[in-house]
């Protein structure tokens, strides 16, 4: 097993760049299937969410605009409960149909916080799009209309996903390796 170190920890491969890559490819479909006649706004969260964001657009065939927020809940391992957001939006959201482009849902608060600001902002719709899921860590209920993988409750990193900063660049997703 090719194991990863990222600072004090051990991780093992858990969703290869080709099992990322396909299950993009589909999201990009029925988001070119669900928005053939509109111009989505896709609002990628930073940081984590840069690299399915970039992959994403790639894979979606109707025109599209990007922008990005920035947002953060997570110190080190843990979700802090507590959402705060340091980069606000530029754009006028008012009628547009956002697509919000999140790397991973673990709590769901990041993503209900979100939600709330935004949908102020009148947006004639607004979805989310995210990589990884965990289910049983969901705190909120939450309609998360495009997603790539459901998850077990167990950390990751790689694909974008950090663990304090590091481990971004791996083209693989990494779990936690069980002591
Ligand atoms: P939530 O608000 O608890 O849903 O947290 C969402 C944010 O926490 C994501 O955007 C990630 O930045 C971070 N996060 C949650 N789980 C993980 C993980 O397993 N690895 C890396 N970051 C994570």
């Amino acid at each position: 097993m090719n194991y990863i170190t990222v600072h004090d920890k051990t991780f093992q491969p858990f969703l290869s760049e080709g099992e990322i890559q396909e299950a993009i490819s589909r999201i990009g479909t029925a988001i070119s299937n669900d928005y053939a006649d509109k111009t989505p706004l896709f609002i990628g969260v930073l940081n984590g969410a840069f690299m399915f964001c970039s992959d994403l657009l790639k894979s979606v065939d109707v025109p599209c605009e990007v922008t990005f927020v920035r947002l953060s809940s997570y110190n080190g391992m843990e979700s802090t409960g507590e959402v705060r957001s340091v980069v606000s939006l530029q754009e006028d959201i008012a009628g547009r149909d956002v697509i919000l482009v999140e790397d991973i849902v673990d709590t769901g608060l990041t993503m209900q916080k979100a939600l709330a600001n935004l949908g102020a902002l009148n947006p004639s719709s607004i979805e989310i799009a995210s990589l990884l899921v965990k289910p049983d860590c969901l705190q909120c209920e939450l309609d998360i209309k495009y997603k790539g993988f459901e998850i077990p409750e167990k950390f990751v990193v790689g694909y974008g996903l950090d663990y304090d900063g590091l481990g971004r660049n791996f083209k693989d997703i990494y779990q936690l390796k069980q002591e």
